[in-house]
Parts: structure tokens; C-alpha cells; sequence
């Protein structure tokens, strides 16, 4: 499998395509000549994945996972599964809303997908499944030990999902390191990106969690490379498996150091007194190299450049829909309050 392979006249259907992975995997499919069909409650808006002149390869299929019938998947070569509330904090302040999603939900999709014998399957799981891993360096092999509802519902599908590989229906999963870089769903809660947006706005950067726990780190692109190199990989070697991905492990501090360094301005760091993060991993990536060949393309170091660029001209702000938590804590209580001024099916 290589960067330049072709994808043209593969019909790849994506959830979550109007997410942070989602947006940027799309981009990649349509640029190697692929179909998409991109499903999705468009949570974030489906604007970011029609912005500009979009190929008629693309169709926007609104819709949510936990309703695809056998017929959403009608010439459906692969799917590639990323639907889901997309963080520890989203879990914690939906519980039950994560666990019919996270799990339920995917549970269906991929279920749905195999009764509609579509060929080839692939999960974007998380690295999260490690949770408190102590100090060695967990492969895929390794003992999981998930500790929050986010990575225990995301363990659970990703069992179902691998259990179903058979001769007809490859299924694999990618479990995500914590991702960085540029999307148009841009997201300023994860680790690098919001370090980056904190250094730009304020010259400081917080660092939680006491700045030791160890955090695998990858680029936004090089997830997307990886799902689809798991979409087309020979079948004998990828079926059934879980892949880590990542560029390195680093301890928080040490992102933050790198952050100070790239950025050409003064960056203050400041340790915050609080200890409420109990993950801590290091992971290795030796299985998709090893398996696939494949290596990450892309640095933090670049990443930050890249996010720092963006923000300084003007193309990304820090908007509502930026931290995921708070996005879907807007959608609930308007929901709620919606109910409750409705008169007669009148808003106004
Ligand atoms: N970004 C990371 O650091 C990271 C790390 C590990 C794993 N992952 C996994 O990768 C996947 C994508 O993450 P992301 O960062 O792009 O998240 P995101 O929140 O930006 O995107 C998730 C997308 O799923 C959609 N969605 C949610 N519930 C849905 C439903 N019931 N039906 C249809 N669509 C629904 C949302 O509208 C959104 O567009 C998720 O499964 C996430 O758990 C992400």
C-alpha cells in the first residue's frame, strides 16, 4: 500500500465524516479518486464538508448510526466507522447517551454492514483503551484497562467489530493515539491543538494534570492514511486486528516545552495544582509498520506551525464548536429549552 494508490471507482462510506478525522479523511479519499458517502448527524454542520467546489463524488447522507438500515450501504466497497461522541468529557456528561451511541450504535453499523455484505470494515478506536497502563509500553497484545465510559464503550464495540471478521467481511481497528492538526471540524480540546490556541491567545500554557502522564500523539493525516491503508490492506494480515497509531509518546510537559519552542514569541508554562487525570500510557507502533509499512508523514512540530499559521491569518478561531463538551452541552440545553417554549408546534 502506498500514499499515491489510487483509489478511483471505490465507493467508501464514512461516519462522522463531518467530524475532525472526518473532514480531513474525506479530503484524502476524494483526492485519490474515491466515492464518498459521507454519514453523519452533522453535529458540527454539514457546511464544513461542503465548503467550496466538492466533487460530485461526494454525497452527504444525514442520518444516525443507530437508524442505517442494509440499503444505506447499497455499493458500498468499505466502511470506514467514526461516528461517536468523541471524548472522555462528552462521556461523562451523557453517560447513557455514550453508551447507545458508542457502543450500541456502532455495534448496529457494523452489523448492518455485514448483512449487506459490503467487502471490508475498519474502526477508528482510541488508544484510551490502555487507560492507566502504568509505565511499560502497551502493544496490542497488551492487557486493556479502559477508565472512563468514553474508552470502556469504545472497547466494547471494537470487540463486536473484530469478532465478525470472517472470509467475505474483513473488519480491523485503528486505535488512535491523541490526535493533532488542522481540520475545518476544528477541535481546541485536544492536547497540542488547545496548548497551541492557549500559547497564541494568552503567551501561557496551563499544563494539567501534574505534566508527567505520558500521552501518544499523532497527526490528523496520518490517521486518515491509516484508516485507509487498513480499508485496502492484503486481508489475511489486517483481519481482526486492532492497530495502534502514532508518531511517539510524550510526557505532557514535554508537549509543552515543544509548543514554547516553535512558537516565535514568549510562551510562559505553568503547572496547575490539580491531579484529576488518571491516564497515562505509552503505546507502540510497531504492528502497523511492521504489517503495512506504514510510518507517519507528519510532525507535533509541524502541527504547531501549521495551527499557529491558521489562527495568525485569520483561516481558524476558537468558536463555539470547537470543544466538543461544551458543543454538545449547547445541543442538550437547547433542546431542553426548546421543549419547553414550544406552544401549539410554535417556537416564535
Ligand atoms: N480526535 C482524537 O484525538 C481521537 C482519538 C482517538 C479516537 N478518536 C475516534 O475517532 C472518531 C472520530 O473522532 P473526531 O475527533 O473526528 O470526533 P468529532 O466529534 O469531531 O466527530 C464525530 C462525528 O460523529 C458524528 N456523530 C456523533 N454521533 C452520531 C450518531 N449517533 N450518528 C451519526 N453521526 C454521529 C458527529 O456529528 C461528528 O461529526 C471517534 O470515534 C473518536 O472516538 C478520536
Amino acid at each position: 500500500m502506498t500514499d499515491s494508490q489510487d483509489l478511483s471507482g471505490m465507493m467508501f462510506l464514512v461516519t462522522g465524516a463531518g467530524g475532525y478525522i472526518g473532514c480531513v479523511l474525506t479530503d484524502e479519499l476524494l483526492e485519490r479518486g474515491a466515492s464518498v458517502r459521507a454519514l453523519d448527524r452533522f453535529f458540527f454542520g454539514q457546511t464544513l464538508l461542503k465548503d467550496g467546489h466538492r466533487p460530485e463524488r461526494l454525497t452527504l447522507m444525514r442520518k444516525d448510526i443507530r437508524d442505517v438500515s442494509a440499503a444505506d450501504f447499497d455499493g458500498v466497497d468499505a466502511v470506514l466507522d467514526l461516528a461517536a461522541l468523541s471524548n472522555d468529557p462528552s462521556g461523562d456528561l451523557a453517560p447513557e447517551l455514550t453508551w447507545d451511541i458508542n457502543s450500541l450504535g456502532r455495534k448496529h453499523m457494523v452489523h448492518k454492514a455485514k448483512e449487506a455484505g459490503v467487502p471490508r470494515f475498519v474502526m477508528s478506536s482510541t488508544c484510551s483503551v490502555y487507560g492507566a497502563a502504568g509505565d511499560g509500553i502497551s502493544t496490542e497484545e497488551s492487557p486493556v484497562n479502559p477508565v472512563s465510559v468514553y474508552a470502556n464503550s469504545n472497547y466494547e464495540a471494537e470487540t463486536e467489530v473484530l469478532s465478525l471478521n470472517d472470509d467475505g467481511f474483513t473488519t480491523a481497528a485503528l486505535r488512535n493515539a491523541t490526535v493533532f492538526g488542522l481540520s475545518r471540524r476544528m477541535r481546541f480540546d485536544l492536547v497540542v491543538n488547545l496548548m497551541t490556541l492557549s500559547a497564541f491567545e494568552r503567551g501561557q500554557i496551563t499544563i494539567m494534570g501534574g505534566g508527567r502522564q505520558w500521552r501518544p500523539l499523532v497527526h490528523v493525516k496520518d490517521v486518515a492514511r491509516g484508516l485507509i491503508a487498513l480499508a485496502v490492506g492484503d486481508k489475511e494480515t489486517v483481519g481482526g486486528k486492532a492497530y495502534n497509531i502514532g508518531c511517539g509518546n510524550y510526557q505532557v510537559m514535554t508537549i509543552a516545552a515543544i509548543v514554547r519552542e516553535i512558537l516565535p514569541f514568549q510562551v510562559q508554562l505553568q503547572v496547575a495544582p490539580d491531579d484529576v487525570d488518571r491516564r497515562n500510557y505509552r503505546v507502540s507502533f510497531d504492528r502497523l509498520e511492521n504489517d503495512l509499512g506504514f510510518e507517519p508523514t507528519q510532525t507535533l512540530e509541524d502541527a504547531v506551525a501549521e495551527i499557529y499559521d491558521a489562527l495568525k491569518m485569520g483561516r481558524i478561531e476558537n468558536g463555539p464548536r470547537c470543544s466538543t463538551v461544551n458543543w454538545y452541552r449547547h445541543i442538550l440545553d437547547a433542546r431542553a429549552l426548546l421543549d419547553e417554549i414550544e406552544l401549539d408546534g410554535r417556537l416564535l
